[in-house]
């Protein structure tokens, strides 16, 4: 990304989407959207398009791949070639999407009831169809609702936001240009039963107080994910 071209992301303080500081985009999320998965969800976030299967717990091939303690969590973050205008028809795992994988594996590790499922797999695939911004806090939001959908015990759902510095101001939700062009990027997931902190990454520099009321508004957000999170599966429980 050439810094140089940067354009003015807030002008009168509105965003270049014409958000406030502290909106989110609109927020959609159905859960049961696949009949082949144990569970599914897809979520609308803003431009972003990503729908998350979830299969298992499955019994694990080759066997010393299992643990006599817990189910193993698998977490798979793909981009379709078309969903970016970045990176057209390039295929296969890249640095970004091993890493992404990484942390939705973490998340789900401390969030399922792994304890209950000894010697098993649960696989968690999401595909980003299309994106703007702030991926992964959706990818994780649909995989969270899929699992509950697949019916696996859960401590909680995980929700959550990017907030970012564009133009020297934080702001809640950062598409793409103000992610790509803004000055840093903090992604927080919380879990919604307990607030424990399931994911917390950081891009850029911010001050301490910058990124204690990143934290603080990330929380904010992550209660209205929530929020969508539950009606989903009580309109497919409808
Ligand atoms: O998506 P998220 O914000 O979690 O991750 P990021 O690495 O900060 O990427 C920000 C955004 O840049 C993505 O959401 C995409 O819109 C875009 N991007 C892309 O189009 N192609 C890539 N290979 C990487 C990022």
């Amino acid at each position: 990304m050439n810094k140089a071209n940067k354009p003015e992301l807030i002008i009168d303080g509105r965003r270049t989407d014409g958000r406030n500081l502290e909106d989110l985009r609109s927020v959609k999320i159905e859960s049961g959207v696949l009949d082949n998965a144990d569970g599914s969800a897809m979520v609308e976030w803003g431009n972003n398009k990503i729908i998350a299967g979830v299969y298992g717990p499955r019994e694990v091939f080759p066997k010393h791949f299992s643990d006599p303690y817990k189910a193993v969590v698998n977490f798979r973050y793909v981009m379709c070639s078309f969903s970016s205008l970045e990176e057209h028809s390039r295929g296969g795992p890249n640095r970004r999407s091993i890493e992404i994988s990484k942390m939705g594996k973490h998340v789900f590790e401390n969030l399922i009831l792994t304890e209950q499922f000894p010697n098993t797999a649960i696989d968690i695939d999401v595909e980003v169809l299309q994106s703007d911004g702030g991926t992964r806090v959706a990818a994780f939001t649909a995989a969270s609702v899929a699992l509950v959908d697949a019916g696996i015990p859960v401590k909680g759902f995980a929700g959550g936001v990017s907030v970012g510095k564009v133009d020297g101001r934080l702001a809640v939700d950062l598409n793409k240009i103000e992610d790509n062009y803004g000055e840093s990027d903090v992604p927080v997931m919380f879990n919604s039963s307990n607030s424990e902190i399931l994911l917390l990454q950081m891009d850029g520099l911010l001050t301490r107080e910058e990124y204690e009321r990143s934290i603080d508004l990330c929380y904010e957000a992550s209660k209205k994910v929530n929020a969508l999170q539950v009606d989903s599966i009580k309109k497919k429980m409808e």
